[in-house]
């Protein structure tokens, strides 16, 4: 062994192992087939038999007699793009008599949004204008901030620098302005004077120019919102944490409209409804017929609109609805594959350690436990809530796969859009990651050979590790796997590991046959699991891709060649020159 060599490598790539660490993002081809799969079977069977026993739940946590609600689990699978659904209608709703909506939910029948709007309001500022433009500030395109941009020079404790917020400031919630303006948490738009003293509150005058004179009702006009949003102090400096705002996606909206010279709703409906066909997606004043509309409609919230800040949380739409955009997202059907992918990346971290914020997403990481390896699912959700209604829709990227919950109730419990998903997530994210080996497992699994070149190598999976593991590698008599650690780690390995996972890469020829490239991690699994540690990690895979290059080609690449009928021909090892067929 050529030691001084080995040691510069070490110290290039130097990464511990304990479990096995993959890369971010998938650990196999994104499963497509769920109709032979056991494990999602059995999780649609739980699935049943948990919203069955839900259906039938009048506690207060649950409500099912007042509470009607509609769930998809979707996919972008041609094959099988609906994996589960459910709808219940609530004995409160059927038995109404005076409701001017549906009597009973289906996938069609529209429910308010709230919040989850702002993923519509996102979308159709990406298909409009892309995200060239989200690091320049709003008040290029907002002439009420820019005139107000130097107050903050003076005095930043009570002004916003909003020539320091960014277009993506404002959709990744990074502004740091105020949250709402004379709506929602305003106290003296729900109470009057005398009850705000009551709950401890000051009087104000009348003349007080920080009383809001609009809001819930009469709402603001754009003149109103931006003199009193510019008296509002800032809750911190831009891009210094995430605050959740809705005043950000009003503005948004403005400069969108200042960009391109047309009212944020017909962008809306032309560059995302009316392409997608979601003929059952309103961005206001929706038909009552086609709605689900518990109790009173008065008291429902149904017919209230929000005016300018529509774009925060007045959308309504169907489950189907939403499970086809969540689906045009994940194919990215109206925008390029890079923006969707950097659309679903956090913006920034945030207090929980397993959690982080997006455009507008709320980021879960979320662990899917394999023995020997580490493996986190980031999820990209929205909830909303307004008057009777609760949304919530999941986007699970690393599976091409998601869900849809919407809800409408005299008196939803609180947290139960959440407690959907934690019974959808604790069910699907396990049987995806299931489907999606077992797919892997008969795609790839075998024995490959290279006649020409002495070279062999294995492919197998294990339920309890990620990826493709590489066993018998072997070129001109020589154990590749022992020589891949030691190039990249610099030491001889008690244990190595190789195994392979998808890099996202395919080149699609005419025919239909493809070039599809793996990227292999280099481990040795016998070193200490780190995980109390505070800087020193056991699963810093992405400082070692590409530290072992022979001729310019990686070691750690692989390609798989795929014939038209989507069965695996032969795997080529770039360093050793060699195409190694499938037996
Ligand atoms: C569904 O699965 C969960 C988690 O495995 C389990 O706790 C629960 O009892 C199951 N529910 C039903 C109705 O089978
Ligand atoms: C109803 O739901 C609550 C909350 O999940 C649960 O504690 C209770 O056991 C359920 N009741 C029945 C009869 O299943
Ligand atoms: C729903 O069920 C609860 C608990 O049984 C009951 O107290 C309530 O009156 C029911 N509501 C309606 C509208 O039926
Ligand atoms: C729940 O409430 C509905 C309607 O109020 C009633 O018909 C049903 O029996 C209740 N279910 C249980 C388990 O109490
Ligand atoms: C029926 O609807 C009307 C109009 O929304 C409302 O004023 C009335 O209170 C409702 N009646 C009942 C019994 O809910
Ligand atoms: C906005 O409201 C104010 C106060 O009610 C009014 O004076 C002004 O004309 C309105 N502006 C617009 C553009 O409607
Ligand atoms: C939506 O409506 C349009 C126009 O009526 C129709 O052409 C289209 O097929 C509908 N789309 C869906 C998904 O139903
Ligand atoms: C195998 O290695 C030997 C030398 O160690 C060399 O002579 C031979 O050409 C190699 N064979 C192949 C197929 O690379
Ligand atoms: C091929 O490799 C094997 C060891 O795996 C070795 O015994 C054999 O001599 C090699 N054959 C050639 C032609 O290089």
């Amino acid at each position: 062994m050529k030691t001084p060599l080995l040691l510069a490598v070490a110290a290039a790539t130097a990464a511990l192992a304990g479990p096995n660490c993959p890369p971010l993002g998938p650990v196999y081809e994104k499963p497509y087939n769920f109709k032979t799969s056991s494990a999602i079977q059995a999780a649609v069977a739980n699935l049943t038999a948990s919203f069955t026993a839900w259906d039938q739940n009048n506690s207060s946590v649950i409500r099912a007699n007042t509470t009607s609600y509609s769930i998809e689990v979707f996919s972008t699978s041609k094959e099988n793009p609906l994996i589960f659904s459910w709808h219940h209608t609530a004995a409160s709703l059927a038995a109404a008599t005076n409701t001017s909506g549906v009597r009973k939910t289906d996938a069609n029948a529209v429910y308010r949004l709230g919040s989850l709007t702002k993923v519509f309001t996102v979308y159709a500022w990406l298909v409009q204008d892309g995200d060239a433009k989200w690091n320049e500030p709003i008040t290029k395109y907002v002439p009420e901030l820019a005139a107000a941009a130097d107050r903050a020079k003076a005095d930043p404790v009570a002004n916003v620098p909003w020539d320091e917020v960014t277009i993506g400031a404002l959709a990744g919630q990074l502004s740091g302005a105020i949250r709402d303006y004379g709506l929602m948490s305003e106290i003296t738009q729900e109470f009057n004077q005398g009850e705000a003293m009551g709950l401890g509150f000051p009087p104000l005058e009348d003349s007080d120019p920080m009383l809001p004179k609009c809001g819930e009702w009469p709402q603001c006009n754009r003149t109103e919102f931006f003199n009193g949003l510019l008296r509002a102090y800032p809750s911190f400096a831009p891009f210094a944490t995430p605050a959740y705002t809705n005043t950000g996606y009003q503005i948004l909206a403005y400069a969108l409209e200042a960009i391109k010279g047309k009212s944020f709703q017909t962008m809306m409906e032309e560059s995302v409804l009316q392409p997608l066909g979601l003929n059952h997606t309103y961005y206001r004043d929706p038909p009552a017929e086609e709605g689900i509309i518990p109790g009173v409609r008065s008291e429902s919230g149904w017919n209230y609109q929000l005016g300018d800040e529509n774009p925060a949380g007045n959308m309504y739409s169907s489950v189907g609805d939403i499970s086809s955009l969540g689906r045009a997202i994940l194919r990215s059907t109206l925008l390029p594959p890079a923006l969707t992918r950097r659309w679903l990346k956090p913006a920034s971290m945030s207090s929980e350690l397993v959690a982080g914020v997006g455009y507008p997403w709320g980021v879960r990481r979320v662990v899917v436990p394999y023995r020997q390896g580490k493996r986190v699912v980031d999820a990209f959700n929205k909830a909303g809530r307004i008057g009777y209604y609760a949304s919530l829709l999941v986007l699970l990227p690393d599976y091409d796969a998601g869900f849809s919950v919407l809800i409408a109730g005299e008196d939803i419990p609180g947290n139960t859009n959440f407690n959907m998903a934690d019974i959808l997530g604790a069910q699907l994210v396990p049987a995806l990651e299931a489907a999606a080996r077992e797919q892997a497992e008969a795609k790839f699994s075998g024995e490959y050979v290279d006649e020409a070149r002495n070279a062999s190598l294995r492919l197998t999976t294990q339920s309890d590790r990620p990826g493709l593991g590489v066993e018998n590698w072997v070129s001109n008599g020589t154990d590749m796997q022992t020589i891949a650690v030691v190039m990249q780690g610099g030491y001889a390995p008690v244990s190595p590991s190789v195994r392979l996972y998808p890099a996202g890469l395919e080149t699609v020829r005419a025919d239909g046959s493809k070039r599809v490239a793996f990227k292999a991690v280099f481990e040795d699994l016998n070193l200490p699991a780190r995980t109390d540690s505070m800087f020193s990690t056991d699963c810093g895979t992405w400082v070692s891709f590409t530290g072992v290059v022979y001729g310019t080609q990686p070691l750690d690449q692989f390609i798989f060649e795929v014939d038209a009928e989507g069965k695996v021909v032969s795997i080529e090892s770039l360093a050793l020159r060699s195409v190694m067929k499938k037996r």
